[in-house]
């Protein structure tokens, strides 16, 4: 089966109209440049769905600086044979910015509480940009099932959050962060470190998870040479503790999360 190339809102509204009424379409948002994590999405979402729409959309409303997003790692080509390897239907790749923001982003979708915090905090703006492209482009795919990383687990949340809000009938789906098998975790951002940086960056992942103590695990990170953004411990509404950190090596910032161990023994009622 040969995957298709969707250029513009008009093709993709057009190519959902031909699909049988009750097929069941898995959705993979994505800014392109795939990865092993991307291709983890693309599986389940294989494996749970009739039909499975990609989007590759590098989405100008959610980068702060014109330089990160000038920057962001294009592989097209690349990414069309991931595609295709997976077995996706449909991909739908805006030939531009306009065709998903034919209004000029004066529509936009705004959280006021999560999306302030830990990323939101030190990216303004960042969360209303993504919540907004993903409302555009859940209108459009009108999908049962939408996969999403939990190595983004913020915004992971707040898209739940809006699906839940604006009574949106996609379902929300969060999937296990991939790593490499040093325990960075996979990243578009990961190509742009330098074979240095590329030494020293698992040692994030490894302080998080080795040191229970917040304030030590902050010292390793900061000792192996990040800037620490945040590092934190937040219970989720589920009772799960998370830990999120967000550091900066060189001029790349990295971001990660886990579900912290005690977190377990809180869920079935024992001591944190
Ligand atoms: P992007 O960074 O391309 O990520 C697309 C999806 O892949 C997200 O759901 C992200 O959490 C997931 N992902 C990335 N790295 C992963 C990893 N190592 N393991 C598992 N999943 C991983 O996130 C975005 O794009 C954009 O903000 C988007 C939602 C597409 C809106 O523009």
């Amino acid at each position: 089966m040969k995957t298709i190339v969707l250029k513009t809102v008009n093709e993709l509204i057009a190519w959902r109209k031909g699909l049988a009424p009750g097929a069941r379409v898995g959705f993979v948002p994505t800014m392109g440049a795939l990865h092993s994590g991307h291709a983890s999405l693309l599986e389940r979402a294989r494996s749970e769905n009739d039909v499975v729409v990609l989007s590759i959309f590098v989405n100008p409303t959610q980068f702060n600086q014109a330089s990160d997003l000038e920057k962001y790692p294009r592989t097209l080509k690349a990414d069309l044979e991931t595609a295709e390897a997976a077995g996706v239907d449909a991909v739908f790749v805006p030939k531009d910015s306009a065709e998903l923001y034919p209004e000029g982003y004066r529509y936009r979708v705004i959280e006021t509480e999560l999306s302030k915090e830990l990323c939101g905090a030190h990216r303004p703006g960042h969360f209303d940009g993504v919540l907004t492209v993903v409302l555009k482009l859940f209108g459009l795919v009108r999908a049962r099932r939408a996969y999403f990383g939990e190595k983004d687990f913020q915004q992971l949340s707040l898209i739940r959050g809006m699906a839940h809000a604006f009574f949106l009938e996609t379902e929300v789906v969060g999937c296990p962060t991939v790593r490499e098998t040093d325990g960075l975790a996979m990243s578009s951002r990961n190509l742009r470190l330098s074979p240095a940086e590329r030494e020293v960056a698992p040692k994030l992942h490894a302080a998080m998870t080795s040191l229970a103590d917040l304030a030590a695990a902050r010292r390793a990170i900061e000792d192996a040479g990040f800037r620490i953004d945040y590092l934190e411990d937040r219970v989720q509404p589920t009772g799960e503790i998370r830990r999120f950190v967000a550091a900066t090596l060189g001029e790349i910032r990295l971001i990660d999360n886990i579900a912290l161990p005690e977190s377990e023994n809180f869920a079935i009622g024992g001591p944190v």
